[in-house]
């Protein structure tokens, strides 16, 4: 039996690869995992539960349940002073995953490129791909703190380019953009007449600045596709929900796809994040606090270890250097698994070119950190 051209040449996740190896050994500590390690909080959780015990186990409208949406636009709007109508700008997702995929294939025809940063998600270059684009991988690196400069995107805007993809706190290096940054990046976009993607996702965990969506500027609602979710900063990647808002005719296509597709997210997911936003962001803010403590830990060791460390400015993620051990990050992760029991994720896997980098996840117990730490050091005093 023949699979399609484009699935069979398309690679398998990196993190997930490495991962499978890890699975079958014992007493790892695991810093590779993209996922908050609290579990959700207690009223959100009693919340599903109970949704279940009153036997709300339906489909749901396929934008999503109105309540949702409107406390969704309601949130943005007193959180960012964003404006979207919850009926026709705003679409329920199963996961940011998912809006990133409706995203792409609601506005490529074949061939139409998209500029993405690298290091980026794993998933940004196979789903423009899978949708009959181009990935046009634009490089950052440590110099510039891992950030997309206005110049950049307009000189990538050659023939052809439809789009950007963007996302900040940025998974794999934690680089996030202020708001004087945003606002040239913002001119750019509308100069050049691009549609943004803009993955949002760990906005909540933004830890020098304050958080401005690209989407909150002047005129910049018509271009931009937001997208944002519950996963990381409530700690809800189980749940599967995230949501979308954007210009009407974009949000009407994306929905055309989603109710093909996926027909509606979880009812039971839906009634939760209903609570999550209910009960405000005091989870939220003291998870980050964890949050911060543990990067400013996690950066200092590394540093002094010798791997030299930019600090992120959110997410939940380091990227230092290992250009000094002059093995490639595959290696150096391969070596390091089997030497020392730690697992982390080689740069590479975050694209093509990228080299020299490891990616720490510090969503780990402060004492995990601590031995992890520990053993790399051990690893690099050999
Ligand atoms: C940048 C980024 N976007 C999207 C996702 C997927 O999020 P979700 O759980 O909402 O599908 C992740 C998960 O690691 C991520 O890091």
């Amino acid at each position: 039996m023949k699979i399609a051209k484009k699935v069979d040449q398309l690679k398998p996740s990196g993190i997930r690869a490495f991962f499978d190896l890890v699975l079958n050994m014992k007493d790892v500590i695991s810093l590779g995992v993209g996922e908050p390690d609290f579990v959700t909080p207690w009223g959100i959780r009693e919340k599903a539960i109970y949704s279940i015990e009153q036997g709300y186990t339906s489909y749901t409208s396929n934008k999503g349940m109105a309540e949702l949406r409107k406390a969704i636009v309601n949130f943005l709007y007193h959180r960012y002073g964003l404006n979207y109508h919850f009926d026709n700008e705003t679409l329920i997702t199963v996961g940011v995953s998912e809006g990133l995929d409706l995203a792409v294939r609601a506005i490529l025809n074949p061939g139409d490129k998209v500029l993405i940063p690298e290091p980026c998600y794993v998933s940004y270059g196979p789903v423009v791909e899978l949708a009959g684009g181009k990935p046009v991988f634009l490089k950052t690196d440590i110099k510039n703190e891992f950030k997309l400069s206005p110049k950049q995107i307009e000189k990538a805007c050659t023939k052809g380019v439809k789009a950007l993809m963007i996302n900040y706190p940025c998974n794999p290096t934690g680089a996030s953009y202020t708001k004087k940054e945003l606002r040239e990046i913002a001119k750019v976009v509308k100069k050049k007449n691009l549609i943004v993607i803009s993955d949002e996702v760990y906005d909540e965990l933004t830890y020098d600045f304050d958080h401005t969506p690209l989407s909150s500027f002047p005129g910049m609602k018509d271009y931009v596709i937001y997208l944002n979710g519950f996963s990381k900063g409530y700690a809800m990647t189980g749940f599967r929900l995230g949501w979308v808002c954007g210009p009407e005719k974009i949000i009407a296509g994306m929905t055309k796809i989603h109710q093909y597709t996926m027909l509606c997210a979880p009812i039971i997911s839906q009634m939760a994040a209903v609570e999550a936003l209910r009960s405000g962001l005091k989870d939220v803010q003291s998870m980050k606090k964890e949050y911060m403590r543990r990067r400013r830990f996690v950066v200092s060791r590394l540093n002094e270890i010798g791997l030299d460390c930019h600090m992120p400015q959110g997410a939940f993620y380091v990227f230092p250097s290992i250009k000094k051990t002059k093995q490639s990050s595959l290696n150096f992760a391969q070596d390091l698994l089997k030497k020392k029991k730690v697992a982390l994720v080689p740069g590479v896997a975050f694209g093509p070119s990228v080299e020299g980098y490891i990616r720490i996840s510090y969503a780990s117990s402060f004492e995990n950190l601590k031995e992890a730490m520990l053993r790399i050091e051990q690893y690099l005093a050999k």
